[in-house]
């Protein structure tokens, strides 16, 4: 049967995925987005109900991210309207090893809806679609945490779990943990992208205060700036993220997709081989 899904972020880089899979599948699917009819913003609550108005079930992915200051408000108040709203369900896209985000999530499983959790690992395409993309097109990729292990998961991957439990009664009440299948230093990544682009990419190690310093003189927001100190320290600097998990197989009974599998298909598009405009 036809579902009525509202994708919060839905031209973000797992909801434009999610929203996709369930457009071909037949489903009424509406994005939530601050540049679509209605708009949907997490800073204008008051046009929520809207969003909502005729929606069954809704996949929520927050912005920034659940950690910020704030976020356990906004989840707490959109739950409200949700059930004002008469939505089935809820699922909502997490941080693998965030203490924050667990609070989120704990409004959703509390809400009385039925609601699955989905904790993702950082993203692969955080270097296609996100904030390392403009380091490696620079050719100079320097980052802290240089020692640290990342079990990267692809958006297509949690896009295609997403859709799964979405639409599927047997994931509720679930919390499923998704990583990739391997784990990659920042230099393991960037050596990978180098090789498939035939570029040179250099990596360089540098401290958490000198990485600071250098966002700061680039202009970058103060609370964006926390929010990366708290992703370098309390996420990747969390032993209890360095683990592989195996929710990607128990959802869709398969092995993640590699990471060299990424690089590989990313590198075709040409994205990586883009000329810097200064
Ligand atoms: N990236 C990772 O590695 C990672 C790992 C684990 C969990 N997560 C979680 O996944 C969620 C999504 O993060 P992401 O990095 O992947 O971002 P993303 O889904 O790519 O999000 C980008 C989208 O955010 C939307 N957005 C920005 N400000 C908004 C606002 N005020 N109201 C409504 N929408 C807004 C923009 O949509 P419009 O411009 O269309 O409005 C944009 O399309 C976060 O909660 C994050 O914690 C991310």
């Amino acid at each position: 049967m036809k579902k009525n899904i509202l994708v919060l972020g839905g031209k973000g880089k797992t909801g434009r995925r999610v929203a996709e899979r369930l457009t071909q599948k037949g489903h009424n699917v509406r994005i939530g987005s601050r540049s679509e009819n209605p708009a949907f913003d997490w800073d204008k609550p008051a046009g929520w109900p809207t969003v909502l108005e005729g929606i069954e079930r809704v996949y929520i992915t927050y912005q920034p991210d659940l950690a910020v200051p704030g976020a356990k408000e906004a989840i707490e108040a959109f739950v409200k309207v949700a059930k004002e709203k008469g939505i089935q369900k809820l699922v909502l896209l997490s941080g693998k090893g965030e203490i924050e985000a667990e609070r989120c999530e704990q409004l959703v499983i509390n809400s009385g809806l039925d609601y699955t959790v989905i904790r993702a690992s950082w993203f692969n395409q955080n270097f296609s679609e996100s904030f390392f993309l403009e380091p490696i097109l620079a050719g100079h990729v320097a980052l802290p945490q240089d020692k640290v292990k990342v079990p990267y998961v692809d958006a297509e991957d949690i896009a295609d779990v997403a859709v799964d439990v979405l639409l599927n009664e047997r994931h509720n009440g679930r919390i499923y943990e998704l990583t990739g299948s391997r784990f990659l230093t920042f230099k393991d990544v960037v050596h990978e992208i180098a090789e498939a682009t035939g570029r040179d990419i250099q990596f360089t190690a540098i401290s958490l205060p000198a990485y600071t310093k250098m966002m700061e003189e680039h202009g970058i927001p103060s609370d964006y700036i926390w929010l990366i100190n708290y992703l370098f320290t309390e996420v990747l600097g969390n032993d209890n993220n360095q683990v592989i998990t195996h929710g990607i197989e128990e959802v869709l009974g398969r092995k993640p997709k590699d990471f060299s599998d990424y690089v590989r298909e990313t590198a075709a598009t040409g994205i990586w081989n883009q000329k810097v405009h200064v």
